[in-house]
């Protein structure tokens, strides 16, 4: 293996070459099947932008249209404000990689990684693909064919193939899909370190949430056709628009609603029986007394204490109604049995009962030695109202939009 290569010895878009990926527009009907649904969004140069959704979405088909390989039924992709939907997809400065490598079988590493030159017409070109294997670390392997190489050195050699006519967006179908968890994730931090040096525009389709937001600047969630949410990672994951994106980004716990008060910083709700605080700001607008709501909080911010727990803890009120005597005031509290237990290792997954919902999750970290609750066990599922969302219980209207 090769040392990293400075930034400075990489390849990096032209001077006025670079510029914003859009599209405008754009969607795709094959007869009666509405693949995309007409979907507007940019994508910043120099970013790295994710497409995520279940399989059937409109993956594939979206970037198949960024490509050229697919005419749009309607709308245009712009790319530095250029519009370039009528562009056959070898004029197009946008190159792809496929989650099936695709590599020549009867050439060589470095004669994989030339091809692209060498069709442009380029004699000279062991330079400049002895920089592209350095930048993917495969610099010992020239003279290996696919065949001698493990599945993620074979990925490397595609990015690098790929990356060699410097094009201004790179598409990445489902790159990883092949490889197994372990791979998967070490590959991960090589993509993002490539994207990183090379800066160019990285288009990611995947189907894998820890994936895309692993690796992307931002993530679009599709569903159906549509875009649904875009944002990056980390506010999709605390504000999910919808109930779709709730629980296609991580896991939701989501229990149905009906709003007692509003007005001021927090509202409030019940469920079951149960009063429950969330703030305003985390709710649709314009919510109503008496409106339903789905009322969502992520597994990991939820705290279980033992239902017979009457110690008192800072703040504690020992004697609540509910057993958890430990619980401070001022925290959303449920009761609840465990029926499952699942240790993790880093975790342990707890599936709860309770009389608001069943199948509530509640992630757990293992910091202590001791034994955490067993399932048949009553507990009171608490936590910090400000981890609390507010959904419609239907799919945003909108359909992504400027980033
Ligand atoms: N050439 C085609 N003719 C007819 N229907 C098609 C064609 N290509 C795709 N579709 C349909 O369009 C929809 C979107 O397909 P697409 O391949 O874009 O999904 P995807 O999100 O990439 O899925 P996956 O994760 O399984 O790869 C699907 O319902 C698919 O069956
Ligand atoms: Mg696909």
């Amino acid at each position: 293996m090769t040392e990293p290569i400075s930034p400075q010895a990489v390849p990096v878009p032209e001077p006025g070459a670079a510029g914003d990926l859009r599209l405008a527009g754009i969607s795709k009907t094959y007869g009666t099947v509405r693949a995309v649904r007409p979907l507007d969004l940019t994508v910043e140069q120099g970013s790295f932008f994710a497409l995520l959704g279940a399989s059937g979405c409109g993956k594939t088909t979206t970037l198949r249209m960024i490509a050229g390989l697919e005419e749009p039924t309607t709308g245009a992709v712009l790319l530095g404000g250029h519009d370039v939907t009528d562009l056959p997809a070898h004029k197009r400065p946008v190159n792809t990689v496929f989650q099936s490598y695709a590599l020549f079988p009867h050439l060589d590493v470095h004669e994989n990684v030339a091809f692209g030159l060498r069709r442009r017409g380029i004699r000279s070109v062991r330079a400049k693909v002895g920089e592209m294997l350095d930048l993917v670390q495969l610099g010992d392997h020239a003279r290996r064919r696919p065949h001698q190489l493990s599945g993620g050195q074979q990925q490397r050699v595609a990015l690098a193939r790929a990356l060699i006519n410097r094009p201004r967006v790179l598409l990445l179908d489902e790159p990883l899909a092949a490889l197994d968890l372990a791979l998967r994730r070490r590959m991960r931090l090589e993509l993002k370190r490539v994207q990183t040096e090379v800066g160019i525009t990285f288009v990611h389709v995947t189907h894998d949430q820890e994936e895309a937001m692993a690796l992307a600047d931002t993530v679009a969630v599709m569903n159906a056709g549509r875009v649904e949410q875009l944002g990056p990672p980390a506010e999709l994951y605390d504000r999910p628009g919808t109930p779709f994106v709730a629980g296609f980004l991580g896991t939701s716990n989501l229990v149905e609603a009906t709003v007692t008060t509003t007005g001021g910083d927090e509202i409030t709700v019940t469920a079951g029986g149960v009063a429950l605080r969330v703030p305003a700001g985390r709710c649709p607008r314009d919510i109503a007394r008496g409106d339903t709501l789905l009322i969502g909080v992520r597994p990991e911010k939820i705290s279980l204490t033992h239902a017979d727990d009457t110690g008192t803890g800072s703040g504690g009120v020992g004697g609540a109604a509910d057993g958890g005597g430990s619980v401070a005031d001022g925290r959303n509290r449920l009761t609840g049995r465990i029926v499952d237990a699942a240790f993790l290792g880093v975790s342990t997954q707890y599936v709860i009962d309770s009389p608001v919902r069943a199948g509530l999750e509640v992630y757990v970290q293992n910091v202590d030695h001791g034994r955490g609750p067993w399932p048949g066990a009553e507990v009171v599922l608490h936590w910090d109202p400000a981890h609390t969302f507010g959904l419609r219980d239907e799919p945003a209207a909108a359909t992504g939009g400027g980033i």
